[in-house]
């Protein structure tokens, strides 16, 4: 039977994460995720509409969420890693167990750990020897090469390259387009900004954007 599912965020990456629920869904033999609802405290009258367009019921706040009886997974579908470790811990001390979902149009390759709450969206590509902390978020067509690993809260945008050998640290975003190369470390909560290139070290908490990234 499938298991009942809430997503956290109406906004743009909380419906791609739909997406992904949904294509889980298509491609198993029985559905996976029965989607109770999306949980959002402030939608917008924008976003409540897409939902309904796509026949997706809006929840309610996290704190109705939590005041709910049952206790179903959850996923974070929020891009801001800071904003999503701070509702991971609520809901995780409200006893509320999270989801990974992997899209089946990614691929992941030998040896790769991924933790629980994060999401793969459809065409990244995750090579070998690699580890995804919790709540990590893959966008569309992201790379992470071999022997790389990304802390929990990493959030890395479309068609960015994190290469071999990499380490991010926890709640770092890597913004679209940018390219991480090899042997590096991004450090806690840096941002690397779109289309950046970084070629050393980033130091944690930093924002660093361009080619080379500064
Ligand atoms: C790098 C980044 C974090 C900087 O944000 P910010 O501090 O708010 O920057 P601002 O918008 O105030 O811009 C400051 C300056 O940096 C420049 N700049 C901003 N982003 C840049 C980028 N990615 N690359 C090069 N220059 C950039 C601006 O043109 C501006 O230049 P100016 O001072 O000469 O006018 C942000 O622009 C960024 O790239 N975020 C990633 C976004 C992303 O991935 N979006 C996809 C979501 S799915």
């Amino acid at each position: 039977m499938a298991a009942d599912l809430v997503i956290i965020g109406a906004g743009g990456f909380g419906r791609e994460t739909l997406d992904v629920v949904e294509a889980i869904n298509a491609a198993a033999p029985e559905p996976v995720w029965n989607v109770v609802g999306v949980v959002d405290d402030a939608p917008s009258a924008t976003n409540l509409q897409r939902l309904e367009a796509r026949q997706t019921s809006y929840f309610g706040t996290v704190a109705d969420l939590i005041a709910w009886a049952h206790r179903p997974s959850y996923v974070v579908g929020i891009g801001s890693p800071s904003v999503r470790r701070t509702l991971v811990e609520r809901l995780d001390a409200a006893g509320l167990d999270a989801a990974t979902l992997i899209h089946p149009a990614a691929t992941l390759g030998s040896a790769v750990e991924v933790g629980s709450g994060t999401v793969i969206c459809a065409g990244a590509r995750v090579t070998t020897n690699i580890t995804l902390g919790r709540h990590v978020h893959l966008n569309p067509n992201v790379t992470v090469g071999h022997d790389t690993t990304l802390s929990d809260f990493v959030s890395v945008n479309p068609a960015a390259s994190i290469s071999g050998d990499c380490t991010v640290g926890p709640g770092v975003l890597v913004g679209v387009g940018a390219v991480v190369l090899n042997q590096l470390t991004v450090g806690a909560g840096a941002v690397v900004g779109g289309a950046a290139c970084v070629v050393r070290d980033v130091p944690g908490g930093a924002v660093v954007k361009g080619v080379p990234a500064r």
